[in-house]
Parts: C-alpha cells; structure tokens; sequence
C-alpha cells in the first residue's frame, strides 16, 4: 500500500519545439513516496525541511492528486512525501517531476487504473499550479521518457519518440528567470519567413530523432523565434553555445524558460568538454553556477 517513485527533471522547448518538444533526463530526480490513506483526503509532506506547499490544492503533486480523487468512487486518499532533489526555479521541470511523480506513484497503488494521457491530464493542474499555465511540455517526457511531442493540447495528443543515446550537459546559472515574465516578453506575432525556417528545423529535428540521424538533429537545433529574444535575460548565454559547439556538440539551448542552459552530444568525453567550456564561460561572467552531465 506504499510505492516509492523517482520523477526525472526534464528538458522542455527542444530548441525549435517551443511548448511542443520535451525530453526526459536520467538526473537528477525527486523521490517521492506515496501511500494509501483509508480516507478521502491528501496529506503532503516535504522531506528535508525543504520548504512546499502543504495545502495539497497549492502543492503541485497535491493538485493533481485531487483532480484523480475526484475520478474515483473509492473512499482512499494519498500520503506524499518529497524529496526535493530538481531545484525549483532552475528550468528543468521541477514542478512537473512532483506532479508527475505524484499520479504515476497513485495509479501503480490504484491497479493502473488511468492510461498514461490521463495522467498527464491530471498531472498538468500541477503545472497550473506552478505556472498559471497548464502546459505538458515538462510533464508528458517525465510520464513517458524519451522525446514526446505534444501535437496539440486541446485535444491532448502526446506522441512518444525514442532518441538515439546523446549525453546532455547543463549549466544552471544562479539567476533568477520567472517563467512568466519569459513568456511575457516574447512577440505575439511572427514574420512567415521566420515561421519556415522554424517549422523547417522542427521537422527535421522529428526525423533526425526517429531516423537516429545526429547530424541531422545538429543541423536542425536552431530557434529563429523564441531563443533570441529570451537569450538577453542569460548572460553568457551566446558565447556558452558557440563554444559547445566548437567542442563539440551537437547544439542545444535555454532549458524550460531558463536560466539552464543545455547542450547535446553523441558521446560523454565530448559532454564532459562541454561542461569544462560552460564552466568556463560563467567563471569569466562572474556569475555562480553549477553544471552536470546525465543521458536523455
Ligand atoms: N514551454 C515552457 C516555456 C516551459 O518555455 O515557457 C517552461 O515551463
């Protein structure tokens, strides 16, 4: 009547599939144990004093809990307790992984009751919570792993790629970005010729995943549209991705809305160069970061 689930951080908006593109990181995870209550009622704990929410209709695992309890004819309720381990704020899905991590551990005590698109269904009040947006970006790669493309929201329709095996290395910069004022900044209207070459690299960076082409997942990491005006609130940002490059990469760029910054390689020797070249960048910047390679 236990289960202890670990819900992965991910990396959101792949470069050009802003609000579309999500994928799944090995590290880090939160742990989170969930437990059957004998009553209709969600109880949240934070491990190690971290301090959450702990009304659970203002806590992103709590109000993902709430919105399945209302599915359910059953007279049960959840214990969650969270070890914070994504750091929130940082861009790399923190509020998704305790939203995520909350329905998946349920369901597991539940017998599987709810398919893997519910789940994200709930799963997104966490986000609503979090961001006053319900989006899945985050969410559908922490339940499926992976890429998912999220095709479209209304109605929800995730589709599940598997990547070849690159090594992913981020920089998180000790700076403050809120996701809504990075989303407050960006245009609301585009030019057409700007539109092509970014659905142009979103198609080709779909099929370099599926056809396992690294080239052709390089060529196509580039965002014409929201990179370049949300790059101005990352300082170092430009100079971090030119010289990954040179390293070696294959290309990345601002993870979820920032301050991360992530970058692709094929291999985890050129990752590790990366990350020499990102600590670098921020040392001269003069800005605190921390940096670590994982896998997708
Ligand atoms: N897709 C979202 C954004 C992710 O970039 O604004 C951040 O939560």
């Amino acid at each position: 009547t236990s289960v202890t689930v670990h819900a992965p951080g991910t990396v959101a908006n792949l470069v050009c599939g802003f609000d579309i593109l999500g994928l799944c990181l090995h590290e880090p995870y939160d742990i989170m144990d969930v437990k059957l209550l004998p009553e209709k009622e969600i109880v949240i704990h934070s491990a190690d004093g971290y301090p959450l929410p702990s009304d659970p209709k203002d806590n992103t695992a709590g109000a993902p809990l709430i919105e399945m309890l209302a599915e359910l004819e059953d007279n049960i309720g959840f214990e969650v307790t969270i070890h914070k381990r994504i750091k929130p704020g940082s861009g790399v899905g923190s509020s998704a992984a305790s939203a995520a991590g909350a329905v998946v551990a349920a369901n597991h005590l539940l017998g599987n009751r709810f398919s893997k698109e519910q789940l994200v269904q709930f799963a997104m009040f966490g986000e609503k919570v979090a961001s006053g947006v319900k989006h899945a970006d985050n969410i559908a790669p922490c339940i499926y792993g992976g890429v998912t493309l999220i095709r479209s929201i209304h109605p929800l329709d995730i589709i599940a790629l598997q990547p070849p095996d690159l090594h992913v290395t981020i920089v998180h910069p000790q700076i403050e970005v809120k996701t809504a004022d990075a989303r407050a900044i960006l245009k609301q209207k585009i030019l057409l010729k700007d539109a092509i070459r970014q659905w142009g690299n979103i198609a080709g960076l779909v099929a370099g995943i599926v056809q396992q082409d690294n080239a052709l997942i390089g060529r196509s990491l580039e965002d014409v549209l929201i990179e370049p005006v949300r790059s101005i609130l990352i300082p170092g940002f430009d100079e971090v991705k030119q010289r990954s490059k040179e390293a070696g990469a294959l290309g990345g760029g601002i993870s979820g809305s920032g301050p991360s910054i992530f970058m692709l390689s094929a291999d985890k020797a050129t990752a590790q160069n990366v990350e020499k070249t990102m600590q670098e960048v921020f040392t001269r910047v003069g800005i605190a970061y921390h940096t670590h390679v994982t896998q997708i």
